[in-house]
């Protein structure tokens, strides 16, 4: 059966290695809605090459000079602008499949809204998940969604796990779930040094090419700490059934430890083109383009005990999820704020995790059980943070 595809944020790294999936299956799926922040020449070029049925475009004028450049050449495509056509998708006119892979807050009304259309879900936007965690899970109850992790370590736990269903009691027979962690660019640097760190050293992952949020989130390990929450979420798993491993090379995704002393793990190279094609053809598999690994030529695989003196980030994530209610989503908004402001060569990349702890420290945590609530809560911390980074840089 043909599927058709909504991806938000389809000018990301996520985004363009999804395109990548699509054109190697085009019998299979096409691309029916892209939408994207401003890069506006990007997209022209995936409308060129893959005609969606309606393109979304936050910033107006990057719409204006898509718009024109379809005119130009021809193109009948059409192009909606601002924050409100992204969060008020038709989705169920237009796909049957949405990748969620905007980066970041901005993620998480367009996921939610997919997630209501009760469509096939492949999210990769973890924020959405960390701020809004039960209410999200309830949605996707309700709606009968179908669920499927694109970030390369739940991808991995999902295919490791027991693939009956899950029952009220538990995951029969697993002892514990070890998520795996590069350790990002500076595993290995003296800790006096991480103070001088740039923007562009802390983007420059030794494995993997991603977007730079996401990036600078790996060189703390924020992004493990995110993928904490996120595995808890999805697997209905307790921080306690959680191990982190950090494993320099990125070759084990993450394992699945059970009684009797088996551990299965799902490998590959490090390329997200394969937990993509998993989730669009789950349960069957297709081509990703991606080379199998060659166990001839393979760096030695090594693991070893997250250091928090070194990863900050990861403890206050830890401390988020152990305090519950709004702390989580006042972690991600905290961390977004930090994040924005060092790229911005406004703070210090160890001040990143300063921001964060401060602004837990002066907030009061409170049950989210509505979205306008969750929205309030993010805001807030996004304020705080800033006046956080106005006292301390
Ligand atoms: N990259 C990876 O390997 C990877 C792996 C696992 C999980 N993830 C998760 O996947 C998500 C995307 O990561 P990425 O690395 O692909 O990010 P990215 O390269 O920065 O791409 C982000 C996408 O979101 C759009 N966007 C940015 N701000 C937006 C806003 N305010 N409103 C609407 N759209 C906005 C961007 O549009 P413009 O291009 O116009 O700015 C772009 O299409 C993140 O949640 C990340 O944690 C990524």
């Amino acid at each position: 059966m043909h599927s058709r595809v909504c991806i938000l944020g389809s000018t990301g790294s996520i985004g363009c290695s999804s395109l990548d999936v699509i054109s190697r299956n085009s019998e299979r799926y096409s691309a029916s809605i892209l939408t994207a922040h401003s890069n506006y020449q990007k997209m022209f070029e995936q409308c060129k090459r893959f005609s969606p049925e309606l393109v979304v475009m936050v910033c107006d004028k990057s719409a204006k000079m898509l718009t024109q450049l379809l005119n130009d050449a021809e193109l009948e495509i059409p192009v909606v602008a601002g924050i409100e056509q992204l969060n008020n998708i038709d989705f169920a006119e237009h796909c049957e499949v949405v990748i969620a892979a905007i980066v970041g807050a901005a993620g998480l009304l367009p996921t939610l809204a997919a997630v209501k259309a009760g469509l096939k879900i492949l999210l990769a936007n973890k924020e959405s998940l960390v701020m809004s965690g039960d209410l999200f899970m309830q949605q996707v109850k309700q709606s009968n969604a179908c669920l499927l992790p694109v970030d390369s370590e739940h991808n991995a736990i999902f295919q490791s796990l027991p693939a009956e269903s899950h029952s009220k009691a538990g995951w029969s027979g697993v002892k514990k779930v070890l998520l795996t962690g590069s350790g990002g660019p500076f595993l290995k640097e003296p800790l006096s040094e991480l103070v001088t760190k740039t923007p562009d050293q802390a983007c420059a992952h030794p494995n993997w090419e991603m977007g730079r949020k996401i990036s600078v989130d790996s060189a703390t390990m924020m992004n493990k700490g995110l993928e904490l929450i996120e595995a808890c979420y999805l697997f209905n798993l307790s921080l306690q059934q959680i191990q982190i491993v950090v494993h320099p090379q990125s070759i084990i995704h993450s394992m699945v430890s059970y009684d009797d002393g088996s551990v299965i793990s799902q490998m590959g190279n490090p390329d997200m083109r394969t937990p993509i094609a998993h989730c669009l053809a789950w349960p069957e598999r297709i081509d990703a383009g991606v080379e199998p690994l060659d166990f001839f030529n393979l760096k030695p695989l090594e693991f070893e005990e997250p250091d928090f003196e070194r990863f900050p980030c990861l403890l206050l994530a830890i401390k988020a999820i152990e305090t519950g209610a709004s702390a989580p989503c006042i972690l991600n908004a905290a961390n977004e704020i930090a994040v924005a402001a060092f790229l911005a060569e406004r703070i210090k990349f160890t001040q990143i995790a300063e921001v964060i702890k401060i602004t837990l420290e002066r907030s009061n945590f409170e049950n989210l059980d509505n979205i306008d609530a969750i929205l309030r809560v993010d805001g807030q911390a996004r304020s705080l943070a800033e006046t956080v980074i106005g006292e301390i840089s």
